[in-house]
Formats: C-alpha cells, sequence, structure tokens
C-alpha cells in the first residue's frame, strides 16, 4: 500500500486558491504552479500527489477510491451528489446559486407551469421540489443567461458570484437557492486506512485557512 495521499484538485480558480492553501502550510507546490502538460503532481516535501481535475471528474476519482482527497465547489457536490465525506468547508470559492428573472417581472404571479434553464438541473430541481411547485427544468450547458433574454425560460437558475454577468443582461435574483464554497471530500474507505494521515492533512489544511485573506 502507497503511503503517500493523493488528492484531486479542481482544474482553474479552485486551484489556484488550494495552492495558495497548501502554500500557507508549507507545502512545495511548485509542480503544480508550474504544470507543463502533466496532470499527476509530486508533492517533494509532504507525501502527497495532486491530480488536476474538472469538478465533477474530482467527484468521480474520490468516490472510486482512486483518489482519497478532493477538493470541488459544494456546486459541483448539491448537482452530482455521491458517496464521500465532507470535512471541510474551505471558505475560498465563495458564490451562490440564485434563481433569477428578466428584470419587472413576475415569477410568482402565474398559474400557469414555469419554464426554468440552469446548468445545475439536479439543484433546480430539488430547490422547486422543497417549494411543493412543478417547473419545466430545461439544461442548457452555457451563459444559461440567454435563455429568458430569447424567451425561451422564465427564469434561470445559476451560479452568482458579484452578480455582474446578471446585471449586464438585464436579469435579477429574486432568491437565492444554496450558498456555495469550496469543500475538502474523503473516500470513505481511505478515511480508515489513512485516518492518521488524512487526520494530519485535514488539520494542515484548517491551519492553513486561518492565515487566508
Ligand atoms: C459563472 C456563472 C455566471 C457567472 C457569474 O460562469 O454561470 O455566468 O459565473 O459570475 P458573476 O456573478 O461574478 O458575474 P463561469 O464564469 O463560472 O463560467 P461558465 O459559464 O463556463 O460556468
Amino acid at each position: 500500500m502507497s503511503d503517500r495521499l493523493r488528492i484531486a484538485l479542481t482544474k482553474g480558480r479552485l486551484q489556484d486558491r488550494s495552492v495558495e492553501m497548501f502554500e500557507r502550510f508549507g507545502l512545495d507546490c511548485a509542480p503544480i504552479r508550474d504544470p507543463g502538460r502533466r496532470l499527476v503532481h509530486a508533492i517533494p516535501n509532504y507525501p502527497l500527489d495532486a491530480v488536476l481535475a474538472k469538478a465533477p471528474d474530482v467527484i468521480t476519482y474520490v468516490e472510486h477510491g482512486v483518489c482519497d482527497l478532493g477538493i470541488v465547489g459544494r456546486d459541483t457536490i448539491l448537482e452530482k451528489g455521491g458517496a464521500f465525506y465532507e470535512v471541510l468547508d474551505l471558505g475560498f470559492g465563495k458564490c451562490r446559486f440564485a434563481l433569477a428573472v428578466k428584470e419587472g417581472t413576475d415569477f410568482y404571479g402565474t398559474y400557469r407551469t414555469r419554464r426554468v434553464a440552469s446548468k445545475y438541473p439536479e439543484v433546480t430541481r430539488a430547490f422547486f421540489a422543497r417549494k411543493g411547485m412543478d417547473v419545466d427544468i430545461i439544461k442548457i450547458e452555457g451563459s444559461v443567461e440567454l435563455a429568458p433574454i430569447l424567451g425561451l425560460t422564465d427564469a434561470i437558475v445559476d451560479i452568482v458570484e458579484t452578480g455582474a454577468t446578471l446585471r449586464a443582461n438585464g436579469l435579477v435574483p429574486i432568491e437565492t437557492v444554496a450558498e456555495v464554497s469550496a469543500r475538502l471530500i474523503v473516500n470513505t474507505a481511505s478515511m480508515k486506512l489513512h485516518k492518521a494521515q488524512i487526520t494530519d492533512f485535514i488539520a494542515r489544511c484548517e491551519a492553513g485557512l486561518e492565515g487566508q485573506p
């Protein structure tokens, strides 16, 4: 059995923030900072290998136990679900899911079945199920803001960080669906098999978070 842990990092913004956290607790992240075309990176001064992956794949690798740990947004966790431990709210990558409509429209003021576009149909389904409200959900792959602008849907459920994208497209958030931030997740078997190592890693992450801006 390898004495090294393997962690899957979500590529992009969360990758940068994860590396900053690791460096605050003393990991040498030079291999991740200058990755070239490599996807697996050995941390020289800690028994940890990091792989870079798309958010849903981070969950897949952790669920299947080929990665012991993962860093992924709660947005992806809510959409994809899965069997793993969510052990730490890392506090960065903060944003929210919001229900948004074209400015001046009254989403709730009709009995007609409303249509809602989202890249996150499961999050959207669960939100309206909690309200006991029947809606038609249309899955859109990107730039979801277009759907109400083009008249395809009455609303969207999407990630809002600064709100600039909504404003630029004449949309307004009318309700928060869920708060989002990056989470540290752990494979359930790894948690038992590598308890001491994983506990040490979690404690270091917590310490690294204290210094975060
Ligand atoms: C997200 C989201 C919005 C935008 C919101 O897209 O889908 O379009 O960010 O951010 P804001 O509130 O700060 O304007 P992202 O940039 O992640 O790209 P994507 O469309 O590929 O998901």
